[in-house]
């Protein structure tokens, strides 16, 4: 992962640093008093199996990591502690603490837990957080290569998965080395040779479950990429269900949605059935393990190294000692896997910012023009926009016309800088644009595209999008010079409070575009960008919205790209585009007269009687 990253997540993290200490030390302490609680087994065995209590009690307690030694010392302590010496009574004592002992111990773990979960979750959402803002911040260069469902799987399942592993290996990787090392000491000090041996079964059986291991993560990461995709692909066409309906593509669609489930189905069918084989592996070699130590430990009863008691609980920690170590051994391999987990998290958070490079003079308005000198532009090696000369003066309508692909949105795009000319360089009252504030810049214009996009909201919520400064005057400003008020109020149930359903699929698609201009006007914008803004409608809707146009262009800077050239009759200056080079320029007037591509896109339409004429507005709107 990229260091930039890297830097990026550490002060997402950071806050935490206090509290994940916390729970580091709370992870110790629980370790602690695990160990604490295991040794108070010993005692308890040595009771019941007859250990001479007077002669425990009356040696000095000198405490040794040794099995042999450990459960006499700590009798004679509770003994001297308590004055009790009758076998019952103190294994009554020894009991009640032990108990005591477990209760604590759960309880701790448990608080320990809930802390955990809570950090987890805090830490999480941040992160999930920092990426979502940051892609929203992408350039759309980036944004545009990538499905919208593959970026929200990586910010989204990664981080979470990236989130339980972290969680996990804090608390429990921690304490289960912890007490891996006491058991490991525990059983060094009781029979040395009877530990190693244990500890060559062991790295053995440990060696097994990670070869396991390793696939069941390979099968893992599996099942996520397949359900990713197929997210993406659901979310996708789910979206576009119109479209798959228009264009009778239901089956087509179900059969491609079949390949993808599938798919899903055999690599999860393939891991669960992969996670029942290997459990039953697990034991059968755990258990081959313990009987090999055990008849190794028996050798050693019978020749007097070990006594009754120190081979039992030898036995019993060996066994304790496994779970730990494997579960160690597990958690060292996520942590190792959370880098790969992480990586398309670190590659998107290692693209640069769009702001990136650009300048920060606040700008408040156009006074003058803006012009484009020697603009070059190209999507990686197409070259889409060739050497544009263009100055768009203060309240001047400039239509922009040419077939479809010259690259009129692409201007667009260019003077919002969306995009970043390749050579050449837009002025905004002689200032490059690169050094402006890029919010403040785009607050300056105000757009609709094709397909005014609304948003799951009220009408009112969808004008005053994102601008929680704005009044009602504001927006019923903004409704009536985009011919909007009147379906509003007369239309809608419940006027300005009504929702507009998923990407606003409730109102026609007239409405949705007079909509879309009342939000292009509200934030009263200096420079208008109108994108094909009527080429989606039917010609009555067309000539509706068309109406609202002519209303919100008058005192404003607007660009107009219409495929309509019954839109721009009245531009003061049509700008002919040709395969990214403008070939003519000038008034509709004198364009015809040139008689060369515009008299010819015009006669085009002319003769198809497409051409409806501009509708003269009886009011002059006041922006
Ligand atoms: N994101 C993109 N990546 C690569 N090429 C693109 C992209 N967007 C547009 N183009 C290409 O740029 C050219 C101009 O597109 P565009 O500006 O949308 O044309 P217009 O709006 O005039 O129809 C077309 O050839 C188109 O294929
Ligand atoms: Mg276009």
């Amino acid at each position: 992962m990229p260091l930039s990253s890297i830097r990026k997540l550490l002060r997402v993290v950071k806050p935490y640093t206090f509290q994940i200490i916390l729970v580091v030390l709370a992870a110790v302490f629980l370790s602690f008093l695990t160990g604490i609680t295991q040794l108070a087994l010993t005692p308890l065995l040595n009771l019941v199996l007859g250990t001479n209590i007077t002669q425990a009690a009356s040696t000095p307690p000198t405490f040794s990591f040794d099995l042999n030694k450990i459960g006499p010392a700590i009798l004679s302590m509770i003994s001297s502690a308590t004055g009790l010496t009758d076998r019952w009574q103190l294994l009554a004592v020894t009991s009640i603490a032990y108990l005591a002992l477990i209760l604590i111990g759960q309880a701790a773990g448990f608080g320990a837990r809930v802390w955990i979960t809570r950090l987890r979750f805090s830490m999480v959402a941040d992160v999930e957080h920092l990426v979502f803002s940051h892609i929203l911040r992408l350039p759309l260069s980036f944004l545009r290569k990538y499905q919208a469902g593959w970026l929200f799987s990586r910010m989204d399942l990664d981080v979470r998965s990236a989130g339980s592993t972290l969680s996990e290996v804090v608390i429990d990787g921690l304490s289960s080395l912890l007490v891996s090392l006491f058991y490991a000491a525990l059983l060094v000090r009781t029979s040395l040779s009877l530990a190693l041996f244990a500890a060559l079964a062991g790295v053995i059986q440990l060696a097994l479950t990670r070869f396991l291991s390793t696939y069941t993560k390979r099968l893992t990461r599996r099942v996520l990429e397949t359900s990713a995709r197929l997210q993406a692909f659901g979310l996708e066409r789910l979206l576009a269900v119109r479209e798959i309906k228009a264009l009778a593509a239901e089956a087509y669609e179900a059969t491609v949605f079949r390949n993808f489930i599938n798919q899903w189905k055999r690599v999860n069918t393939n891991q669960f059935i992969y996670k029942k084989v290997e459990s039953p592996l697990r034991m059968s070699v755990n258990r081959t393990v313990i009987v090999a130590v055990m008849l190794f430990g028996a050798w050693q009863l019978v020749h007097g190294q070990l006594s009754t008691t120190a081979f039992l609980l030898f036995m019993f920690f060996a066994q304790q000692l496994i779970t730990p170590l494997s579960s160690l051994s597990e958690m060292l391999l996520s942590l190792v896997e959370i880098r790969s987990t992480l990586d398309g998290v670190g590659y998107i958070l290692s693209q640069d910012d769009e702001r990136e490079g650009t300048g920060s003079r606040l700008v408040e308005g156009l006074h003058d023009h803006i012009v484009l000198k020697n603009v070059s532009f190209a999507y990686r090696d197409l070259p889409v926009l060739k050497n544009i000369n263009l100055t768009i003066q203060r309240g001047e309508m400039v239509a922009l016309v040419g077939k479809s692909g010259a690259g009129k949105s692409t201007l667009a795009d260019l003077l919002m800088r969306f995009f970043i000319p390749t050579e050449g360089v837009i002025e905004l009252d002689g200032i490059p644009a690169q050094e402006f504030d890029l919010a403040a810049y785009r607050r300056l214009f105000g757009v609709v595209s094709q397909d005014g996009l609304l948003f799951n909201e009220t009408v009112y919520q969808n004008i005053a999008y994102a601008r929680p400064e704005l009044s009602q005057e504001d927006v019923e400003r903004a409704a009536r010079i985009a011919n909007a008020e009147n379906f509003i109020l007369n239309d809608l149930d419940q006027g300005y409070d009504t929702l507009l359903g998923e990407r606003g699929v409730r109102i026609s698609g007239g409405q949705r575009q007079r909509v879309a201009i009342a939000r292009a006007v509200v934030h009263r914008p200096q420079i208008l960008v109108l994108d094909e803004a009527t080429s989606a409608l039917d010609s009555e809707s067309e000539r509706l919205v068309q109406e609202a146009i002519s209303h919100v262009v008058k005192g404003h800077t607007s660009i107009v790209i219409a495929h309509r050239l019954s839109t721009i009759l009245m531009a003061d200056k049509i700008v002919v585009l040709r395969d990214g080079e403008i070939v003519e320029m000038g008034t509709h007037k004198e364009l015809l007269a040139l008689n060369g591509e515009y008299s010819y896109l015009y006669n085009l339409q002319f003769n198809d009687g497409v051409v409806t004429p501009m509708p003269q507005p009886e009011r002059t709107a006041t922006v």
